[in-house]
C-alpha cells in the first residue's frame, strides 16, 4: 500500500521588508500541522516562499536605487533565516522570480486562454498598492478613498487588462463551500465569504499594461501587458509541486491545508478555486484560516512602530518559547495580543514553573532513589479525545490547553503523594519500595506521552524529554528546560519573599 500524501501551504510574503510576527504565524500554523501529518504517517510536502513581483516592490527597490532583481536578491534569505530560526521544517522554498515558477505561470495562462476564459477590456476604478489589489467603487466609497490597512488613498486607474472569468466558477465554488468539499476554517469566515459572493463571483483584471508595471511575469504573446501579481502568486501553490511536467507532484494536489491570513482569504476562496477549475484541478481540501496579531490591543504594523522583532524575542527565550506564546495565546481562528510582559509571564510560570520545574523534578528524584533508572512504563490512562477533537479542528491553542491539563495534574499528582515522604519510610514499610517506584515510573510515562503530545508545537523540548526518559536510565546531566529570564517583568519570587517577614 502507498502511504498517504499531504501538501500543506504557507502564503507567500511580499520581500518589501523583513518578515515580522504575521509572517512567523504563517510558517508556524503551517509547521503544527506538517508536523502533525507526518506523526501519522502521512508523507509530507510543506511549501514556503516569497512573493517577489508587482508594484509594490519595484517600489521599494527604486526608493533603495537599485534593480528590482537586486532588491528581492538581497531580500529573500531574510525569510529563510526566519523559517529555519523558527524551526519550521518545510520541504520547499519557492521565489516568484525562479525562472521555473515564472515558465509555469506562463503555462497557466496559457491554459486559461484555451479554455477562453481570458479576455480584453478596459479597468477603469481604483487600485490599492499595498495590498496589490483591485478595489470596487462601494468598498473605495466606505473608506473614503483610503485604504483603512495601509493608511494610503486609493489610486484611480483607467488602463487596458486582460480580465479573467471568475463569474464562470460561481455556482461549482459555492456548492464546493456549501458542501464542505473545499472548507474554510473557522466556519464564520466561510459565512463570510459565501455573504459576500451571493451576487456571484466578479471578473478579475489578471494583467496590467506593461507601461504601469513592468516588474512581473510577462503576458504570453503580448509584450504590452504583464501579469498581475496576485495571479502568478497564486500559482506557486501548484508550481512548487513541479506543475505541469512533474508527475511526482501529481501525489501531492490536492492540498491537504492552505494556511492564509484573514486579510487575504478572498484571493484564495475566489480567484484561486476559480484558476483551478479553469485547469481542471481539485479544489485545496482545507483553507485554514488565521486572525491578525495585535500588540497591546493595537494591529501590530510597522508604520505603528508597535512591531515587534521576531529574532529579539528567539534570541532573548529561545525558539520553544516563541512557538509556544504565539501558539497558544494567539488563537488559532481568531486574533491575538503580544505584550513583553504576557510573554514573558507565561515563559516563566508555564513552561518553567509547570513543565521545565516538573521534568527536573522527576529526573532528580529519580536519580536521588533509584540511581536514575526509570523502570517498567505504564500504559497511558490520560484520555487523547480532547486533543485529537482540537488537533483536527484547527484549534492548537485548544490543544495545547489539554495538554496543560496533564502537566498541571502530573504535578498535583506528584504534589499529592509525596515520593519523598514514601522514600522516607523504605527502611521501614517493605511497600514503600515499590510504591516508589511506580509513582516515578507513572510520572516519566506521563511525562513521555506529554512530549509526544508537545512534539508539533515544541519539537526541541520534546525531543529533550523523550531523549531523558526513553532509555533506561535518566541522564544526570540534563539542562534546565526554560530557566527564568526577567527582562520585562519583576522576578515575582524575589519581591514576593521580600515582603514575607523572615523566618
Ligand atoms: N504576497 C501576499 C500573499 C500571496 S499568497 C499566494 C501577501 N503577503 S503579505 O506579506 O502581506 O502577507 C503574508 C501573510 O502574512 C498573510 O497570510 C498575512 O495574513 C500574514 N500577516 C501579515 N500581517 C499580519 C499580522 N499582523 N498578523 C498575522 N498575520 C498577518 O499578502
Amino acid at each position: 500500500m502507498t502511504k498517504k500524501h499531504a501538501y500543506i501551504t504557507t502564503a507567500i510574503p511580499y520581500v518589501n521588508g523583513v518578515p515580522h510576527i504575521g509572517h512567523a504565524l504563517d510558517y508556524l500554523l503551517a509547521d503544527v500541522w506538517a508536523r502533525y501529518r507526518r506523526q501519522l504517517g502521512r508523507v509530507v510536502r510543506f511549501q514556503t516562499g516569497v512573493d517577489e513581483h508587482g508594484n509594490k516592490i519595484a517600489a521599494k527597490a527604486a526608493e533603495q536605487g537599485v534593480t528590482p532583481q537586486a532588491y528581492v536578491d538581497s531580500m529573500y534569505g531574510n525569510f529563510q533565516t526566519m523559517i529555519h530560526a523558527l524551526n519550521v521544517d518545510t520541504t520547499d522554498f519557492i521565489r516568484t522570480t525562479d525562472i521555473k515558477h515564472k515558465a509555469a505561470v506562463q503555462y497557466i495562462w496559457l491554459q486559461l486562454e484555451k479554455a477562453g476564459l481570458l479576455y480584453k477590456d478596459t479597468y477603469e476604478g481604483w487600485y490599492c498598492q499595498g495590498c496589490e489589489s483591485f478595489i470596487t467603487d462601494k468598498e473605495a466609497a466606505e473608506n473614503n478613498g483610503i485604504c483603512p490597512d495601509h493608511q494610503t488613498p486609493y489610486q484611480r486607474l483607467s488602463e487596458e487588462n486582460y480580465y479573467f472569468k471568475a463569474s464562470a466558477f460561481t455556482v461549482p465554488i459555492t456548492q464546493a463551500l456549501e458542501s464542505g468539499k473545499m472548507k474554510i476554517v473557522p466556519d464564520f469566515r466561510r459565512k463570510e465569504f459565501l455573504e459576500l459572493i451571493k451576487d456571484g463571483l466578479q471578473d478579475v483584471s489578471v494583467s496590467r499594461p506593461a507601461k504601469n508595471l513592468a516588474w512581473g511575469v510577462p503576458v504570453p504573446n503580448d509584450p504590452s501587458q504583464v501579469m498581475y501579481v496576485w495571479l502568478d502568486a497564486l500559482s506557486n501553490y501548484l508550481t512548487v509541486l513541479g506543475y505541469p511536467n512533474d508527475p511526482l507532484g501529481q501525489d501531492f494536489w490536492p492540498a491537504d491545508v492552505q494556511v492564509v491570513g484573514k486579510d487575504i482569504l478572498r484571493f484564495h476562496a475566489g480567484i484561486w478555486p476559480a484558476m483551478l477549475l479553469g485547469l481542471d484541478l481539485p479544489l485545496p481540501k482545507v483553507l485554514l484560516v488565521h486572525g491578525h496579531i495585535t500588540s497591546g490591543g493595537v494591529k501590530m504594523a510597522k508604520s505603528l512602530g508597535n512591531g515587534v522583532d521576531p529574532m529579539e524575542i528567539l534570541r532573548d527565550y529561545g525558539i520553544d518559547a516563541f512557538r509556544y506564546y504565539f501558539l497558544r495565546y494567539i488563537p488559532t481562528q481568531d486574533d491575538g495580543d503580544f505584550t513583553w510582559e504576557r510573554f514573558e509571564a507565561a515563559y516563566n510560570g508555564e513552561l518553567g514553573n509547570d513543565l521545565g520545574n516538573l521534568v527536573q523534578r522527576v529526573i532528580a528524584m529519580t536519580l536521588k532513589y533509584q540511581a536514575g533508572v526509570v523502570g517498567d512504563l505504564p500504559p497511558n490512562r490520560h484520555d487523547m479525545g480532547p486533543y485529537r477533537e482540537a488537533m483536527e479542528s484547527f484549534e492548537f491553542n485548544r490543544a495545547i490547553d489539554e495538554v496543560w491539563v496533564m502537566v498541571r495534574s502530573l504535578n498535583q499528582y506528584i504534589d499529592r503523594v509525596k515520593p519523598w515522604e514514601v522514600a522516607k519510610n523504605r527502611e521501614t514499610d517493605t511497600d514503600a519500595e515499590a510504591h516508589l517506584a511506580e509513582i516515578l515510573s507513572t510520572s516519566a510515562g506521563a511525562l513521555l506521552q506529554i512530549a509526544e503530545l508537545l512534539a508539533p508545537f515544541l519539537p526541541e523540548t520534546s525531543r529533550k524529554i523523550k531523549t531523558a526518559f526513553s532509555s533506561s536510565v535518566v541522564p544526570n546531566d540534563f539542562q534546565p528546560l526554560f530557566p527564568k529570564i526577567y527582562l520585562h517583568t519583576e522576578d515575582q519570587r524575589a519581591s514576593k519573599s521580600a515582603e514575607l517577614p523572615s523566618k
